[in-house]
């Protein structure tokens, strides 16, 4: 009984079972042929796009073709030659760059234009920067008169005093002006801007006709003030050495760091040339605003305060201590203090009184074997001149140092120079 019971059960479950199976193949079959009509819609879609796309690349295509005035058919073939890289222009591609006037009148575009014309056209369209008679509005470009000015400190450069072809003028003009309007120009409108501005000039009158084929002729007032730069072959040769390529220096060797020889500022440090400017400028204040005057040079006042003696000390371990800043530029050469040796220069210990060129040992240039020999000596005066321009002080010295800018620096190096070599 049980069994049968399980029976019926079990049939009637996988009737059900097949029902729904049979549903749902039903639903996946409509679903797929759902999507294939819908595949099929898109490909088509997709299939009328391309062909327009392709419509349309054709049409483009024989636009391009017409309007170069040739036929652009097929692509360029690749360059046979050389690594097969590139292809040859085009005439048409070659046509769209080559748009210069040249001075000979090559170029030029048919056409011809008057002053009286150019006059209305210019007022129109250049008058608002240029001025109405080309004389420039506030800073804008002066186009007419400065003759003979060219020689003078303030030349004035306009078309008519300096340009030396008036194809320059066209081809400007056709080319780049209206400013911020460029290319709006037609030829005969240029011809006659042209034209305008020659007669501005008094170069023509306002009935002379311009055109394509008389631009070339006219002779501009400085034409003859140009010359062919000749100097590679006139001077060059003057001030250029020959390289040594035998027998030269077996070694070659670093002598000195840029910084020590003068301009090159250590990084960041404080006795660079930028910040020696910088003090300069910078405006020190007082009771009465800002002041320009230099701090030292203020000082001398201060003296006569309430306690004189402690300022003066005071002032005087100041420079002391610029002053052995301002030794940094000449302690890459120069030794000072105990048992101080010569190096790329001679010691400087006990330098006050001292011959010039006086350094047992130490090899001189010639200047300073001079100098020597006429028993000339170190005192605060020469020092100042010589760190001022060493080279202008003893001409031919070996010094390689520029000297000081300022004169507080000279003085604070003697004081230290003094005080650190006794
Ligand atoms: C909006 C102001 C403006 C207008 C309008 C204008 N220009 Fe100019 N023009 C300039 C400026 C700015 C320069 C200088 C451009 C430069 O140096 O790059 C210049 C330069 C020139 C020069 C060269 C001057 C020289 O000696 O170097 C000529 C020639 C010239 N313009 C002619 C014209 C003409 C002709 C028109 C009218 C068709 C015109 N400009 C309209 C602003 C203008
Ligand atoms: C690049 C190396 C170099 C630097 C930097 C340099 N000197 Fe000299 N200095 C020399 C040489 C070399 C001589 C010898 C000049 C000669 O024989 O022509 C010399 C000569 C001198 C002399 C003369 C000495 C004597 O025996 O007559 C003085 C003073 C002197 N230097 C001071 C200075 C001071 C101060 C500085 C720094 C502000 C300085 N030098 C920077 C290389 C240098």
């Amino acid at each position: 009984m049980l069994g049968v019971a399980y029976g019926v059960a079990t049939n009637q479950w996988t009737g059900q079972k097949l029902d729904v199976m049979e549903r749902q193949v039903e639903q996946a079959a409509a679903i797929a042929s759902e999507a294939e009509a819908k595949a099929q819609t898109e490909a088509a879609r997709v299939a009328e796009i391309e062909a327009k796309a392709a419509e349309i690349q054709e049409q483009a295509r024989l636009a391009l073709a017409t309007a170069s005035g040739g036929a652009v058919s097929e692509p360029a073939p690749a360059m046979s030659a050389g690594y097969g890289l590139g292809r040859a222009a085009h005439p048409e591609e070659i046509a769209a760059w080559d748009v210069d006037v040249l001075p000979d009148g090559r170029g030029l575009p048919e056409g011809s234009g008057n002053a009286f014309d150019g006059e209305e056209i210019f007022a129109e369209k250049c008058g608002s920067c240029h001025g109405d008679f080309a004389e420039g509005v506030d800073n804008w470009p002066v186009l007419a008169g400065g003759f003979d000015t060219l020689a003078d400190e303030d030349p004035v450069k306009t078309v008519g005093s300096y340009w030396p072809y008036l194809s320059t003028a066209y081809d400007y003009i056709y080319r780049s002006m209206p400013f911020g309007e460029a290319g709006t120009l037609t030829p005969d409108e240029t011809y006659a801007i042209v034209a305008y501005i020659l007669y501005s000039n008094d170069l023509i009158d306002d009935e002379f006709e311009l055109t394509h084929e008389n631009l070339a002729e006219f002779n501009m007032y400085n034409a003859e003030g140009f010359v062919v730069d000749d100097r590679d072959a006139l001077e060059y040769s003057q001030w250029r050495r020959e390289p040594c390529m035998e027998n030269c220096k077996d070694e070659v060797q670093v002598t000195m760091r840029s910084v020590f020889l003068v301009e090159t500022p250590p990084e960041g440090g404080s006795n660079s040339v930028m910040n020696h400017a910088r003090d300069q400028a910078l405006p020190s204040f007082t009771a009465d605003g800002p002041s320009f005057i230099p701090a030292a040079a203020a000082q001398p006042e201060q003296e006569a305060s309430a306690e004189p003696e402690a300022q003066v000390a005071d002032a005087g371990a100041d420079l002391l201590k610029d002053g052995q800043k301002a030794f940094k530029k000449c302690q890459a050469c120069h030794k000072i203090g105990d048992g101080a040796k010569n190096g790329t220069g001679p010691h400087l210990n006990a330098l006050f009184g001292r011959t010039i060129g006086g350094v047992d040992g130490f090899k001189y240039s010639n200047a300073f074997k001079s100098a020597a020999e006429e028993g000339r000596v170190w005192d605060d005066e020469s020092l100042a001149a010589f760190l001022t321009k060493p080279k202008d002080y003893i001409k031919g010295t070996k010094m390689a140092f520029g000297g000081f800018k300022k004169d507080e620096e000279i003085a604070a190096v003697i004081a230290y120079l003094r005080e650190a070599g006794q």
